[in-house]
């Protein structure tokens, strides 16, 4: 932890400058794609991280191919300073912010897409969303080439996506998954909670007993689909305004299980004051 700002760079030829002395040094390159409003759950994958590389850059590029057109892309927090002075306080050694244009130049027409575990949960809601996510990951990959990148395991599905394309395209990069963090009252931190008022910021807290009361409940033997209903009737009577999803799925294929053969994983998502809350948690296997 120097405490002192990270620097900036922001072309691709500049972040693969600095790359390369490090590489002439035999030093081991880590990555933490982030699209800024620092929390401490990034903060915590910085620090994860550190474990597997000696110079670890962090991007912050908020991505505009992974908004639907009706999504907060532009009211998404921008705040660089910021988010510097919060990563002065990890061992952060660069920061990637590259401008839209140094991104998607004029021209841009390449997409990468993941079929089958991409499609449903996030990508049946939010169209066009793991595209955006696996076009610009690759791209952040092949830019940096680290040995190692980080992704934070509150967005589970996107965290198997991007292990499917990395495995499928022979990328040579460890993906790590970072531990959730959650904030004191459980909800797992999100740059998007900031948009919470504190009435909604406290109901919000009941996502995350509501779920693990059903992880208790799949634990002791109930069918999966009564869970997941008694999860979604206690949101709804708790104050959340809609349910996208509560679904016990395969943690890796992220298939909808029938009954509780396996180690499993509750993903959900609901709506709380026009925001979408993500939260998943882990099932034991019988
Ligand atoms: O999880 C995020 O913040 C983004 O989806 C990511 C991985 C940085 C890609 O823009």
């Amino acid at each position: 932890m120097s405490g002192t700002l990270p620097p900036v760079v922001r072309t691709v030829a500049s972040l693969r400058a600095e790359v390369a002395a490090w590489r002439r040094e035999g030093l081991r390159v880590g990555l933490v794609p982030t699209m800024g409003a620092l929390h401490h759950g990034h903060l915590s994958l910085v620090n994860a991280i550190a474990e597997k590389a000696d110079r670890i850059v962090v991007s912050i590029f908020v991505n505009p191919t992974q908004f639907g057109p009706t999504e907060d892309l532009d009211k998404y927090p921008r705040q660089e300073e910021a988010d510097r002075k919060a990563l002065s306080t990890t061992p952060a050694s660069l920061v990637f912010a590259p401008t839209v244009a140094e991104m998607y130049p004029n021209g841009f027409a390449s997409t990468v897409s993941v079929k089958g575990i991409s499609d449903a949960f996030e990508g049946a809601l939010r169209p066009g969303h793991f595209d955006g996510v696996a076009t610009v990951v690759s791209k952040l990959l092949l830019q940096c080439l680290p040995d190692v990148a980080i992704f934070g395991e509150k967005d589970f599905q996107q965290l198997a996506v991007i292990r499917r394309f990395v495995a499928d395209l022979d990328m040579p990069v460890e993906i790590m998954g970072g531990t959730l963090i959650r904030e004191p009252d459980g909800l797992a931190a999100s740059s998007r909670n900031a948009y919470l008022d504190p009435a909604k910021r406290t109901i919000a807290g009941r996502f995350n007993v509501i779920l693990k009361q059903l992880v208790q409940a799949v634990e002791a033997g109930a069918p999966l689909r009564d869970a997941e209903k008694r999860a979604a009737d206690a949101l709804m009577a708790a104050g959340f305004e809609a349910v996208d999803y509560v679904s016990v799925v395969d943690p890796a294929s992220l298939e909808l299980l029938d009954t509780h053969d396996r180690a499993a994983r509750v993903l959900a998502v609901a709506r709380l004051g026009g925001v979408r809350l993500l939260d998943n948690m882990a099932i034991a296997a019988p």
